[in-house]
């Protein structure tokens, strides 16, 4: 059985989509272990309490990011997880971090990685035109929304759409994307060649 260690920083809904999945068996040998949340008033964090699992907070505000980092590393390894999915955790993790778990975070994206990293992914490609959008779920390395992809999901932009509906056709396929790749990393039949995730 995997232990899955969820970090988010505020509504939580591609965290739900996960435990979802867990709870639907649409993934399979695995449990949600933690839910930690750098803001205390997440909702993502007051959602996984209703849903019964340890949920932690540990603040980010007034704490340097080596020290913070140090505490969620801790609380990560207490619980033994083994995959750490980021679910709109908006935190850039530290070089140690990444290297206390290669190969086993995960980040999902709002755009088709290598465009529009960072934030507001959403509105920076619909301001830029682009005709096709969607989302990017990929190992974390040392830089921002950079690591080797292992699934996208595609959807058209429309002449009808504005910012809030592209957003939410975005988001329907990031919690159909994130349950893909967390199957298809669990599996383990994958090769990494330079950026290139492939399965085997
Ligand atoms: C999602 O759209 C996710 O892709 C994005 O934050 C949102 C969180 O929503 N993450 C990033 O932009 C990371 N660079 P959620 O809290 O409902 O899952």
């Amino acid at each position: 059985m995997h232990s899955l260690g969820i970090l988010l920083s505020g509504r939580g809904s591609n965290f739900v989509a996960i435990a979802d999945s867990i709870d639907a068996g649409r993934i399979v040998g695995a449990r949600i272990a933690v839910v930690i949340s750098n803001k205390a008033d997440a909702p993502g964090i007051a959602t996984a309490r209703e849903r019964g699992l340890h949920a932690v907070v540990i603040p980010s505000k007034g704490r340097s990011r080596e020290q913070h980092d140090r505490e969620v590393v801790d609380a990560l390894k207490q619980h033994n997880v083994d995959l750490i999915c980021l679910a709109g955790y908006m935190r850039l993790l530290s070089p140690w971090f990444v290297q206390q778990f290669t190969r086993q975070i995960l980040n999902i994206h709002p755009s088709l990685l290598p465009a529009f990293p960072g934030l507001e992914a959403q509105e920076q490609a619909f301001a830029y035109g682009v005709k096709v959008s969607g989302c990017t779920v990929h190992f974390v390395d040392e830089e921002l929304d950079h690591g080797p992809i292992i699934v996208q999901r595609t959807i058209p932009v429309l002449d009808v759409d504005d910012e809030h509906t592209l957003r939410a056709r975005i988001l329907e396929q990031e919690h159909i994307a994130y349950t893909e790749a967390i199957n298809i990393v669990l599996q383990g039949n994958f090769q990494i060649a330079g950026r290139r995730f492939k399965k085997k």
